[in-house]
């Protein structure tokens, strides 16, 4: 394919990472929700809110393969990290490690933006703003408020009514 607008090679390896970054966190959501849902943890809604938030990273990892696919560019795959989690992990940690998962990956996408700036590339920065920078804000300010509200229930009791009470509909 011929593009008269190519993307920047640079860029696009960036978005090529962005793919594989979007499926771990698939997959490390994937992790999580069936953590919580071992008899062991039995936090069902918590585990269904991991799988939610699996199935939003395979979207995210769609739209840029779809992307790159628009612009001329063959996606490549490459070995994907699985993440397991540490049998004692808490509920607090398991929050604690999305919102690093999420931050992480707006690091990454905010990075991707820095290059389309470089490469002067206005379609991939809107692509990018529009697509995405809202999406992560608030996906943080999601997490941060269940971070807050399972802090203040606290453990055992406290827990239960976190998974009962406090996740709103996805
Ligand atoms: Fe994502």
């Amino acid at each position: 394919m011929q593009s008269s607008y190519p993307l920047n090679q640079q860029c696009a390896a960036a978005v090529n990472e962005q793919i594989a970054m979007e499926i771990e966190a698939f997959y490390a959501y994937k992790a999580l929700a069936s953590f919580f849902e071992h008899p062991d943890r039995a936090l069902f809604n918590v585990a269904k809110y991991f799988r939610d938030m699996a199935a939003e990273e395979i979207e995210h990892s769609k739209k840029f393969e779809d992307y790159l696919t628009m612009r001329g560019v063959q996606p490549m795959f490459r070995d994907l990290k699985a993440f397991n989690p540490d049998k004692n992990l808490t509920l607090q940690q398991a929050f604690e490690l999305a919102l690093k998962f999420e931050q992480t990956v707006f690091a990454s996408i905010r990075k991707i933006h820095d290059c389309a700036e470089q490469a002067n590339d206005g379609h991939l920065t809107t692509f990018l703003e529009d697509i995405f920078y809202e999406d992560q804000l608030h996906a943080e300010q999601e997490l941060n408020g269940y971070l807050t509200a399972i802090k203040r229930a606290g453990t055992g009791l406290g827990e239960f009514l976190f998974d009962k009470e406090g996740l709103k509909e996805k």
